[in-house]
């Protein structure tokens, strides 16, 4: 039987290679948004946030058009920007603030990007069934979502 585990553990190696040797964020964000939405089970939504302005603003995602500012502390996502630390949320009518992009979603999980020490935004998945997310998808995805800012290839390793 596979396991979440074993599934993110493919996850990550598809993403790897999808990435190793892109360094346009653009391209990274949109590959791995696709890769993530096409490979998890029970998703209505994966996006990423970029922080910019003191704000999270839209970058590329899959699913229904979703909002594109959230101020931070406003939401599922505002609330990652402002206490940086992921957010699984069981229920999100249950969640105070939450913004309803997609009117399907149920649950959610979001994890805040860093880049080196810096807060860069957020990888959002949205999910139409109830307690979807667990520990695993946060240590799973916190992993992932970095690989944005480009896998080099061990080709070259060295040379670097
Ligand atoms: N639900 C999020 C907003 C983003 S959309 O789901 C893509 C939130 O409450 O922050």
């Amino acid at each position: 039987m596979t396991t979440k585990v074993d599934k993110y553990e493919l996850l990550k190696q598809q993403a790897e290679s999808l990435l190793t040797g892109e360094f346009d964020l653009i391209a990274n964000m949109s590959n791995l948004a696709s890769l993530i939405f096409s490979e998890l089970n029970d998703l209505n939504g994966t996006s990423f946030y970029r922080f910019k302005n003191d704000e999270l603003i839209l970058g590329p995602f899959q699913g229904k058009p979703a909002c594109m500012h959230i101020k931070v502390g406003a939401g599922v996502c505002g609330t990652v920007a402002k206490n940086l630390t992921a957010e699984i949320v069981p229920d999100v009518h249950k969640f105070s603030g939450h913004i309803a992009c997609d009117s399907a979603s149920k649950s959610e999980i979001v994890v805040p990007i860093f880049k080196g020490s810096r807060f860069w935004g957020v990888l959002d998945l949205d999910s139409p069934k109830y307690n979807t997310f667990d520990e695993i998808d946060e240590k799973y995805l916190s992993q992932i979502a970095p690989l944005i800012f480009g896998v080099r290839s061990k080709k070259y390793e060295g040379a670097y």
